[in-house]
């Protein structure tokens, strides 16, 4: 069977931001199935490293959010208690064919909401010194050195709820 492309998938010719609906998602549902397969695909290939079966065992605490369109995860995002007030983002990622419309904010402001109910007053995310801007944008700021992760530099960077 041809794999489709993400644009294809996604139904890119009538994407619209309007139709994105964010919600959490069930541990090793379909739709936890297609954020692993786009966190492996966009968050560890390039670095050369899977998304390995300890990381996917480990999920099984976290909470998983995924941006939708069309019935298709276009992004996601995982949201971890970092302390009592702190919560901590991760494996935040949209699909390349979709970046720079918006959908990163939706699914960060999603989980940030998930964040605020849960009783958190800050969030936390361990950016990639390539993304930062992207976290600036949205209303981190960066605290600290830059330390390395999965290999590559990171900045720490916290928002206020
Ligand atoms: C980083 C990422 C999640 C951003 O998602 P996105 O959907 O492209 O972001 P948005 O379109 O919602 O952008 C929100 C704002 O940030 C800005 N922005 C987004 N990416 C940016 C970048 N790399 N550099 C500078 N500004 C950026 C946008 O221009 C927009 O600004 P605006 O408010 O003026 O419109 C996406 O590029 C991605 O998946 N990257 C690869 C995976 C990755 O690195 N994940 C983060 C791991 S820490």
């Amino acid at each position: 069977m041809e794999r489709k492309t993400a644009g294809e998938q996604t139904g890119m010719g009538d994407f619209s931001i309007s139709d994105v609906e964010c919600r959490v998602v069930e541990y090793l549902s379909t739709e936890y199935e297609q954020c692993a397969a786009l966190r492996d695909r966009e968050l560890r290939r390039p670095l050369g490293m899977t998304l390995s079966q300890q990381e996917r065992a480990g999920d099984a605490l976290g909470v998983h959010a995924a941006a939708i369109h069309h019935g298709v995860v276009i992004a996601c995002a995982s949201i971890w208690n970092h302390s009592a007030a702190v919560t901590q983002i991760r494996q935040v990622a949209v699909e390349p064919e979709l970046r720079g419309m918006g959908v990163g904010r939706i699914i960060m402001s999603f989980a940030e909401d998930r964040a605020m109910a849960s009783g958190s007053r800050k969030a936390l995310v361990h950016a990639r010194c390539a993304v930062v801007p992207f976290y600036q944008r949205i209303g981190y700021r960066i605290e600290g050195e830059e330390f390395m992760e999965v290999g590559i530099p990171h900045r720490l960077m916290l928002k206020d709820l």
